[in-house]
């Protein structure tokens, strides 16, 4: 099959390259997909660069990418949840860092694949997988309901744009941080945009006075202004700060998982949840998309489409 590949860590896109590559193993318990769209995370160029090596082997050369939206075309032994045809999508995150979802095709364990919603093209379906099972085991962990005023740090990224709608689904008053080209992108998700940067704290605080009840970060290094601004029982986690438990938050970490992916499915197809995809690029073309996530400044998701 075609696929991306990197030889060993590099801080770069010096290491990639796009040829032939084996079709992946199909174990018990697994499903072969056709990949349709494969979304593009922060952590695809962090675990590219060795950044979670102490957490993770890698089995060079490695195939990128977590994200998947596609067809199955083949089952392992004994996996009687889906069959051939099904369209699917998961986050596909294995132990070892070896054969990802930069590919033609890719083998995903049963129980982290969900059913595709039938509101959400392939691209969108390709990135909401990590991105939103992290924004929803954010809001779980926070419980956040229709009392809350929710502070998103990085509302316009790819996890904060879905995080925005589940609070807003939930009944909360969402404020979101971003720079002012994506105010009016916020506004459409429902969340009341404010400029990062010196002076956040004051312009929180014009907006929302007694405080906001629960904050969610997806940037890093918020600590100070989360807790200026947070109610005295206030409650908050990061995706981005591993420092936060030290400060009464929680360092949330996203988890492979069907049922929950099941769960974002059903609110797209609610017409409660869509994805903004604000760049697609070729499977030829995945350095491109890997260097527009290392900018930090993507809306939404960047997805490659095979
Ligand atoms: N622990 C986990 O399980 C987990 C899971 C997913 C993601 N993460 C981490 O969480 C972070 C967010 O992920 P993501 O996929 O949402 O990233 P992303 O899509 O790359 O986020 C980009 C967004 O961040 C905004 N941004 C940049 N600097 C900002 C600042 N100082 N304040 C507020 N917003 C700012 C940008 O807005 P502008 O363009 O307007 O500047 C842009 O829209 C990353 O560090 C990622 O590695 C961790």
């Amino acid at each position: 099959m075609r696929a991306v590949t990197y030889g060993a860590y590099a801080p770069d896109n010096s290491a990639l390259s796009y040829g032939e590559a084996p079709d992946p193993k199909l174990g018990p318990g697994q499903v072969r997909v056709r990949v349709r769209a494969a979304g593009v995370n922060p952590v695809d160029w962090k675990v590219m660069a060795g950044g979670l090596d102490g957490m993770m082997d890698a089995v060079f050369p490695v195939i990128p990418g977590w994200d998947v939206a596609g067809v199955v075309t083949e089952l392992g032994p004994d996996t009687p949840e889906f069959a051939v045809g099904d369209e699917v999508m998961a986050y596909a995150r294995k132990d070892v860092v070896h054969a990802g979802t930069f590919a033609e095709y890719v083998a995903v364990p049963a129980p982290f694949v969900a059913r595709k919603p039938a509101a959400l093209d392939w691209a969108q379906a390709g990135g909401l997988p990590l991105a939103g099972l992290t924004a929803l085991r954010c809001l779980d962990h926070l419980a956040v309901d229709a009392r809350d005023t929710l502070l998103i740090h990085g509302a316009s990224g790819g996890v904060g744009s879905i995080a925005v709608q589940l609070g807003r689904e939930r009944g909360a008053r969402v404020i979101g941080t971003t720079s002012p080209r994506n105010h009016d992108f916020l506004r459409r998700l429902g969340a009341e945009p404010v400029t990062y940067g010196e002076g956040l704290v004051e312009r929180v605080r014009a907006l929302t006075p007694d405080g906001v009840s629960a904050v969610a970060d997806f940037v890093g290094g918020q600590l100070d202004v989360t807790r200026a601004v947070l109610t005295p029982n206030g409650r908050h986690v990061s995706t981005a700060d591993n420092t936060v438990d030290q400060h009464g938050g929680h360092w949330v970490w996203v988890r492979p998982d069907g049922t929950k992916l099941a769960e974002l499915a059903a609110l797209a197809d609610r017409g409660a949840l869509t994805v903004e995809v604000s760049e697609t690029h070729p499977l030829d073309r995945a350095a491109d998309a890997l260097t527009t996530l290392r900018t930090g400044h993507t809306r939404g998701k960047v997805v490659i489409v095979p």
